[in-house]
């Protein structure tokens, strides 16, 4: 999860007003995921106006991992469709898109004297999609570089689908840290066995 490529503030702002080469290769920004002729994930543009699931802050996945420093953000988002689904069900529904934004974390800012706030330096923008006709196991990962080309799925046998199996609280996805969906998840009975077992170990 950790990108050292900084990505342009003006290739996202653009990005975000749907300026493409024409007209004709605009997505409609309806919350599902849409591909190019190669099968690769279109930019979902408008993913900062999706409801806002959680910040993590600094986060690590090894014991001895330094920080050395530098201060991160991990904020994520899913379009408000797929939200009020998971509401309804405690699951997502085929065709959920969820944003991973790694951003700059910064102290010692304006009037700040202790904590962090967020930079305007995105780092990473990391996708995971349902779409069950097309992903083997329903669920594929894309990460995109910062000209924010349509990126191409991210082969199964890398980390991030062994480590959403092995540790994601619903249907490989991390709820256990969007703490307005872990509620309905525990209320739908919708928690996996292998986040259930974690849980109970502690
Ligand atoms: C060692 C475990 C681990 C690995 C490997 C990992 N992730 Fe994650 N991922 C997480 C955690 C933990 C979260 C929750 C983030 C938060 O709370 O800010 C997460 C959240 C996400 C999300 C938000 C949606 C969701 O599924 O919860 C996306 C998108 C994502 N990761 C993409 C990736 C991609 C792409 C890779 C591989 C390049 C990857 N991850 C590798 C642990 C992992």
């Amino acid at each position: 999860m950790r990108c050292p490529r900084v990505f342009s503030i003006a290739t996202i702002a653009i990005a975000a007003l749907g300026i493409f080469a024409s007209a004709a290769d605009m997505p409609p920004l309806d919350g599902t995921p849409h591909y190019d002729g190669k099968g690769n994930l279109i930019f979902p543009s408008d993913y900062r106006q999706w409801v806002f699931l959680s910040s993590g802050l600094d986060m690590s996945y090894s014991p001895t991992a330094p920080m050395d420093g530098q201060h991160m953000f991990n904020n994520v988002f899913v379009p408000r469709v797929a939200y009020e689904a998971f509401l309804k069900t405690g699951t997502w529904p085929d065709k959920t898109v969820l944003m991973l934004e790694n951003r700059g974390g910064a102290v010692n800012k304006s009037i700040l004297k202790h904590g962090e706030i967020q930079t305007t330096d995105v780092m990473g923008l990391e996708v995971h999609v349902k779409d069950t006709a097309r992903f083997k196991g329903g669920w594929a990962f894309f990460s995109y570089d910062s000209n924010l080309k349509p990126a191409a799925e991210i082969p199964e046998t890398a980390a991030c689908y062994s480590c959403h199996e092995a540790h994601g609280a619903v249907d490989t996805t991390f709820v256990q840290f969007y703490p307005t969906l872990m509620p309905i998840a525990r209320h739908h009975k919708t928690l996996s066995t292998v986040y259930l077992a974690e849980t109970a170990q502690k």
